[in-house]
């Protein structure tokens, strides 16, 4: 069995929960960057002997659109497909069953899934520094339970996650992210947006139609200088409070 870590993760949480994850495998691991889009996703190709972990945040409680597009790319080819959905203490919705019909008709057979938290990406002070320690433990012992039910078991029938069909709409945030005046125009934001909404030649010049409000460039700019409108996530955040009031557990669905 080869196990294929593949994620989508603009500002790293979901790669955290990922990583935690696949350590209970205890297999190599290979990784596979969704937001990396100098990838051909059409190119990889699975065999029945491969586990596959899909992890994304969920966006509106939805696959982001660009994991979406990456996901359905690939050949399954039978190989096994966990589900990761992972989310900033307000809830999934939908984002489980989208993966599981996008996994599906890629030809993957899904065995297991799971939903995670982590530091909300937009409103940082919900779910913040999570994954945290407990929930790196407990995501590798969910790593070890669905290792252990493969092996006595591959084939598991259908598996149900939470969610609904049709999805849930979601229409997007707001705020796209500027520069503020220490940008130096390196180009870091620019090679690392999932969307290529940056432009090269001015990254203070965003495509508003590609921007999917990821907050990678905020996350991963040197000078730290990139933000989304205050105000903006300051509504944000009060729309969320009662939301994101109480700790949300992670959930294994085997
Ligand atoms: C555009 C956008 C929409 C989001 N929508 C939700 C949501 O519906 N529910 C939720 O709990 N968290 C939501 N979040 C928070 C992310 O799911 C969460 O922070 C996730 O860990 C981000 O993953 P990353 O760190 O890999 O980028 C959203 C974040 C963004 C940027």
């Amino acid at each position: 069995m080869k196990l294929y870590n593949i994620f989508f993760s603009p500002t790293g949480g979901t790669q955290k929960v990922a990583d935690a994850l696949c350590a209970g495998f205890a297999l190599p691991v290979d990784t596979i960057d969704l937001c990396n889009r100098e990838l051909t996703f059409s190119n990889y190709a699975f065999t029945p002997q491969d586990i596959c972990v899909f992890s994304v945040p969920s966006f509106g409680g939805r696959v982001p659109a660009p994991a979406a597009h990456r996901m359905a790319a690939m050949q399954g080819g039978g190989a096994l497909a966990v589900l990761v959905a992972v989310y900033g203490n307000r809830a999934i919705d939908d984002t489980l069953i989208e993966m599981k019909d996008l996994a599906e008709k890629a030809g993957f057979r899904c065995v297991a899934a799971v939903s995670a938290v982590a530091e909300h990406s937009i409103a940082r002070c919900y779910a913040a520094g999570r994954p945290d320690q407990a929930d790196t433990a407990e995501l590798t012992a969910f790593g070890q339970a669905i290792a252990k039910k493969l092996e006595a078991d591959p084939d598991t029938g259908d598996l149900n996650v939470p969610g609904n069909r049709p999805y849930r709409n979601f229409g997007g945030v707001g705020m796209i992210p500027l520069p503020g005046d220490a940008c130096t125009g390196c180009g870091v934001c620019t090679k690392l947006c999932p969307t290529g909404a940056i432009s090269a030649k001015d990254p203070r010049q965003v495509n508003g139609a590609l921007c999917i409000r990821c907050m990678r460039c905020v996350a991963v700019w040197p000078e730290h200088d990139r933000h989304a409108d205050a105000e903006n996530v300051a509504a944000t955040e009060a729309k969320l409070a009662k939301l994101c009031a109480d700790r949300k557990a992670n959930e294994l669905f085997l």
